[in-house]
């Protein structure tokens, strides 16, 4: 989609107290990313001229959006002096003649969603949808086909709040329009705030053309709460499955994975039910089964599960990671790792065979080491490499080995294990003395 020449503001300087939660409500994520991020992205299709609007923990907003987008503008909202989202706009100044305005708690809009805005022509057009329960929002009251003012919950009466067309919290307007309403807004309401609803009366009064434009709640649905937040998800969620399956992932019983929306996957991929893939993790030609957990990891012609755990930054090429087995910073290459393991900052080479419950003891309590492990090693069930440790390439250590810090130069044998001691009919004499 190109851009047009139209401005778009994001209001994101709301506390967000109906999510009881410390953390800003904006800061909140969706499929690994958060809210507001959903939302700039999509913006940045259509503008190049984005203003976000912050007050409260306004340097976490704005440190957060930029680590993942530039050009953005920011505008502090005194909202001391002016709280609400009419209160928001009083310090913004658009570049373009006509501008959008996103809730910032809404991560389900797409571009193609925002369209309409952008094609018809009026002195404001407004987002509505109908709701069978339609509490939390501002309810917009229309007669005779004509929008005439939206009242907010907490200001509604009875007959108000019986109405169930709803605003969804987007607006286009045109500079002038915006330029001047917003310093007549009055704060006569339950909340005291300057509402930027209130637009929609004043233009009604002036005989303004108001539009109301019909909108599904899949894509502008106001998330307010943590279940609005969790059902926000699972709409994020259905998005992104679908379109891997339709580049060509096979997903079994799709509803139960979890992917991050920063997942790629590339050539014949398949995913078993109940698998959680998240962070920039990059799935080639690989199979993941039933139960397994990536994260942040690459996995490249190889299959892991079930229940395997990659944790952050393991890079799996040709190799099988087997049920219960977990990385971390492992960089295996033609390896098998079967059952049960733990490898933690690790480097595996080809060919080599990782036994039943081997653990890399990376970690000595206050630093962590590496373990290096060559080509064509066999490394026996039970073993534990005590980090640093570096094995050659063609050495095999024995089931039950404990290595401890060194090198292993290629062709040994590894072998520590105390001998065996058999005290014969030991058994017999034992439980006949109790
Ligand atoms: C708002 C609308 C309501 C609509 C609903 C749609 C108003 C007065 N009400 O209600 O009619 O049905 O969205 O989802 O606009 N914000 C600021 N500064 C503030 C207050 C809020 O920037 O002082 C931002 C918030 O961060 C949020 C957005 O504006 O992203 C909407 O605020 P919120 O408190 O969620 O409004 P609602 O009560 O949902
Ligand atoms: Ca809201």
């Amino acid at each position: 989609m190109s851009k047009k020449a139209i401005s778009i503001i994001i209001l994101a300087a709301g506390k967000g107290s109906r999510m009881k939660s410390n953390k800003a409500k904006v800061l909140h994520n969706i499929s690994g990313k958060p809210m507001l991020y959903h939302i700039i992205k999509a913006s940045k299709e259509l503008s190049d001229d984005i203003t976000v609007v912050i007050a409260h923990q306004k340097e976490q907003v704005q440190e957060e959006m930029e680590k993942y987008f530039d050009n953005l503008n920011f505008s502090i909202q005194d909202a001391k002096k002016y709280p609400g989202t009419g209160g928001a706009m009083k310090n913004v100044t658009p570049k373009y003649e006509k501008v959008l305005v996103l809730n910032g708690d809404m991560p389900l809009i797409t571009p193609k969603a925002l369209e309409g805005f952008l094609e018809i022509d009026a002195d404001i057009i407004m987002s509505i949808f109908d709701l069978q329960d339609p509490s939390g929002y501002g309810r917009v009251i229309i007669k005779e086909n004509h929008v005439q003012y939206i009242v907010e919950q907490k200001d509604a009466n009875d007959a108000e709040l019986n109405t169930t067309t709803v605003n969804a919290g987007i607006y286009a307007f045109s500079k002038k329009l915006l330029q001047e309403y917003i310093p007549k807004l009055q704060n006569d309401n339950a909340q005291k705030e300057y509402y930027l609803t209130d637009l929609i009366k004043m233009a009604k009064n002036d005989n303004l053309n108001i539009v109301p434009l019909l909108v599904n709640e899949e894509h502008f649905k106001g998330v307010n709460s943590k279940k609005d937040l969790a059902e926000a998800e699972e709409i994020m969620q259905e998005r992104i499955r679908n379109k891997w399956m339709e580049l060509g992932v096979t997903m079994q019983l799709p509803k139960t994975i979890y992917i991050d929306e920063s997942v790629v996957f590339e050539g014949e991929c398949s995913v078993e039910n109940n698998c959680r893939i998240t962070g920039a993790s990059k799935i080639i030609n690989s199979h993941i089964k039933a139960g397994s957990v990536v994260q942040e990891s690459t996995m490249i012609d190889s299959d892991c599960g079930p229940m395997a755990h990659l944790r952050p930054l393991s890079h799996i090429t040709n190799s099988h990671i087997g049920n219960f087995v977990e990385t971390k910073k492992a960089i295996l290459k033609g390896v098998k790792a079967g059952h049960l393991s733990y490898i933690g900052d690790a480097q595996i080479d080809e060919g080599t065979n990782i036994g039943a419950g081997v653990i890399t003891c990376n970690y000595d309590g206050i630093k962590k080491y590496k373990t290096i492990i060559g080509k064509n090693v066999f490394v026996g069930s039970d073993s534990q490499l005590i980090a640093p440790v570096t094995v050659e390439d063609d050495v095999m250590i024995a089931a039950g080995t404990t290595l401890t810090s060194g090198s292993i130069a290629s062709g040994n044998l590894a072998l520590s294990r105390t001998k065996l001691r058999l005290v014969k009919d030991f058994y017999y004499k034992f439980f006949s003395n109790k």
